[in-house]
């Protein structure tokens, strides 16, 4: 089958030939139509993201297409179904296989282009806020690159537990697309320091919950922002992963919680209990629009290469997908 591999020398990604996925028990082999873009694939194809033990080194961490054949001991599915699945890799291919309890219904108004822009952007907001977090009906949430493909599901996941986001994105379009999607405040980074902008708008508490994807470049005013007993969840290090200082008192004094999290390490038997929770969370809402992934863009996936750098450039507004077949 076809494959998006990275070249060796060039480090450029071109589509070549690969072994052949074939599914064993309690598995689906998944014709793949789309797949979309993570941070993370930029990472691993320098080199600086290797898939954990066991997992395809072919990039890509979802997608969606139709079920093509179906494992010994699976129940529940039809050749022939339309799926999405959050991967541990291979998503950028023309077949994958997957375990039958990570597919996932897709919704029947979806294409599958919004389709492959769920799985792990909704699947990592959810697990962070819902079950790392705690939020609760109420809380408010700051939510880091609101307009990225995480921060999108974020903030609307946010607005459906009833609670309110403030974000931070770094232009007046980003920002405008998260007040449509439901935040409450945006915050533009870039003009100045954002926690007296969250103390201000929290009418001096701070925030409950901080979704950060910035790391290093964050951390003091991110302690700033929090109230007390507030969480920050620390879900990547755009902004560098080395806090000089860190006075450990901020921490005792305000009862704040540093959670460092990472979705693609965690075991299967936890990636399948977090599908099955989102499921039943999302797929209705899914269903009748409550939740709707924000697509920034389609390419073809012949044209990987200009998709990688427009998410690179910080362009993108939602999910990037790339067409696998049509
Ligand atoms: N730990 C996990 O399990 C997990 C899972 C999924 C994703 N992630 C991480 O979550 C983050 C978001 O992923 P994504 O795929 O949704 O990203 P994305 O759509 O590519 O968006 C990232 C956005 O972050 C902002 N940004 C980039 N560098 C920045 C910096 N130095 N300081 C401030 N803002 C910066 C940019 O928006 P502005 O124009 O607004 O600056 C950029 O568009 C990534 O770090 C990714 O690795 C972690």
């Amino acid at each position: 089958m076809k494959a998006v591999l990275v070249d060796e020398v060039s480090k450029r990604l071109v589509i070549g030939e690969t072994a052949e996925p074939s599914p064993g028990s309690g598995e689906l082999l998944v014709t793949v139509k789309a797949t979309a873009l993570n941070r993370a694939d930029l990472l691993q194809k320098r080199g600086l993201y290797p898939p954990p033990p066991g997992a395809s080194d072919i990039l890509g961490l979802e997608m969606s297409g139709i079920i093509e054949e179906i494992g010994p001991g699976v129940s529940g599915w039809s050749k022939g179904d339309r799926v999405c699945a959050l991967l541990p890799g291979g998503g950028y291919a023309e077949r994958v296989v997957i375990p039958a309890g990570m597919a996932m219904r897709i919704p029947s108004s979806f294409t599958f282009e919004q389709a492959a822009g769920v799985p792990e952007v909704f699947l990592t907001a959810y697990l962070n806020l819902f079950m790392l977090g705690g939020l609760k009906q109420g809380d408010t949430v700051l939510i880091h690159a609101g307009a990225s493909g995480v921060g999108t599901a974020a903030v609307q996941l946010v607005r459906e537990a009833g609670a309110a986001s403030i974000v931070t994105a770094g232009t007046e379009a980003k920002r405008k697309a998260c007040l449509e999607l439901g935040a409450a405040h945006a915050i533009d980074y870039k003009a100045g320091p954002f926690a007296p902008i969250v103390k201000e708008q929290t009418g001096g508490k701070g925030a409950d919950i901080i979704m950060d994807f910035i790391g290093a470049s964050y951390w003091e005013q991110n302690l700033a922002s929090l109230a007390v007993d507030g969480r920050l969840l620390l879900i990547g290090m755009l902004g560098g992963a080395k806090v000089p200082e860190v006075n450990l008192g901020v921490l005792l004094s305000r009862r704040l919680q540093v959670i460092g999290t990472a979705l693609r390490s965690r075991s299967l038997a936890d990636k399948l209990d977090l599908t099955r929770r989102f499921a039943e969370f999302a797929l209705p809402r899914l269903e009748d629009g409550r939740l709707d992934p924000v697509i920034d863009s389609v390419w073809d996936w012949q044209d990987v290469e200009q998709a990688h750098a427009h998410m690179e450039q910080n362009q993108n507004i939602g999910k990037i997908v790339l067409r696998v077949s049509s």
